[in-house]
């Protein structure tokens, strides 16, 4: 039996940043009304590079911290709900920017969930013995899909992309996943529609490329999927919350994260937030949260993190890793 095992992270963000004080100037909001209801205070927004730009940048930090050739690679799987081509997909722009000529590369669609359901369908391939090791990545540049005349949305996204390097191990590395999806629910966060039309079925052209969202179905969703996920989980792992070092949730709203980490009892001290920085970026919000904290060395080898994901579909994904 084969294991998966992180054995780097990395992350890029663009470096162009916009405060809720800038967005106070195109839209009508204001630095209060945002962070009081989200915790976002700033966001990094690309001037021009696109999702497998961030994508293929975050893969060359990652090889490198990894120390992993890119020819080396066996695997790749992007997350992404907002690609640069309908086809081809960011996983094969990422595998042909970066060199990676040896690796099988394709993209799911998991929105927020997506690194999540990402790093499972890498485990799936690695532990079958199918590949050796796999480079999964969220990469999103969503400011192109924002409506920057829609308050209730343009103020909660930003760009960035993030990763890891996931390698056969004897031990796991990946230790326990709860996954599940919510379709009924799944208008409630849309972006990037076109209806039919052709030669064949004639009628108005209606694209609808921006995201639109319900707000309060979405937190009600957040605040009463992800304990009963992460619960499911706990008890699939047969560990205790208190074996629980570390939880990196994704980063949509500070005040979720409140609300799940009073349900499951687990201190706010062990939750890592970065919002603030970067506010919602769907993919790659955790991988981003991953990397800061490697950075800042505050994830130590043999802790036990729980990452957390959810998001348009409707989706959600939780995960145990082993450091
Ligand atoms: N600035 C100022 N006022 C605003 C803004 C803004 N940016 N946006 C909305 N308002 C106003 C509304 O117009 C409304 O005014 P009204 O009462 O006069 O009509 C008032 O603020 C309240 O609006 P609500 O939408 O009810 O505000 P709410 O307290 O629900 O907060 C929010 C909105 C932050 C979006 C919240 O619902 C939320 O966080 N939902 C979850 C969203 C989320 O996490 N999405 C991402 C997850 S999925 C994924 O990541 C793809």
């Amino acid at each position: 039996m084969f294991y998966s095992k992180i054995k780097a992270v990395g992350a890029y963000v663009p470096e162009y940043t916009v405060t809720n004080d800038d967005l106070s100037k195109i839209v009508d909001t204001n630095d209060e009304w945002i962070s009081s209801r989200s915790g976002i205070r700033r966001r990094h927004f690309s001037k021009g590079e696109n999702t497998s730009d961030l994508a293929a940048k975050a893969a060359e930090v990652i090889l490198k911290k990894a120390g992993v050739k890119a020819e080396d690679v066996e695997l790749i799987v992007v997350a992404s709900v907002s690609p640069d081509y309908a086809t081809p997909s960011v996983s094969c722009l990422v595998q042909s920017k970066i060199g990676a000529v040896n690796a099988v590369a394709f993209d799911i669609g998991a929105a927020c969930s997506g690194f999540v359901f990402g790093l499972s369908t890498a485990d799936k391939f690695i532990k079958s013995g199918v590949y050796k090791n796999a480079l999964v990545i969220g990469s999103e540049v969503l400011s192109k899909y924002l409506d920057f005349e829609d308050r209730g949305t343009c103020v909660l996204f930003g760009d960035g992309a993030g990763g890891a390097f996931l390698e056969r191990s004897e031990e796991g590395g990946i230790l326990s996943e709860d996954m599940g999806s919510d379709g009924a629910r799944g208008l409630s966060l849309t972006s990037g529609f076109r209806n039919v039309v052709n030669p064949y079925c004639e009628g108005e052209r209606f694209i609808h490329s921006y995201i639109e969202m319900d707000g309060r179905e979405i937190f009600d969703f957040a605040t009463r999927t992800v304990p009963k996920s992460v619960e499911a989980l706990i008890e699939k792992a047969g560990i205790s919350v208190e074996d629980i070092d570390i939880v990196v949730p994704h980063q949509a709203n500070a005040r979720i994260v409140q609300i799940v980490a009073r349900k499951l009892k687990i201190p706010m001290e062990k939750f890592y937030l970065n919002m603030e920085e970067y506010g919602n970026t769907s993919s790659a919000s955790i991988p981003i949260a991953l990397n800061e904290m490697d950075n800042k060395g505050l994830i130590k080898k043999g802790d036990t993190v729980l990452i957390t994901g959810f998001g348009a579909g409707l989706t959600w994904g939780s995960m145990l890793i082993k450091f």
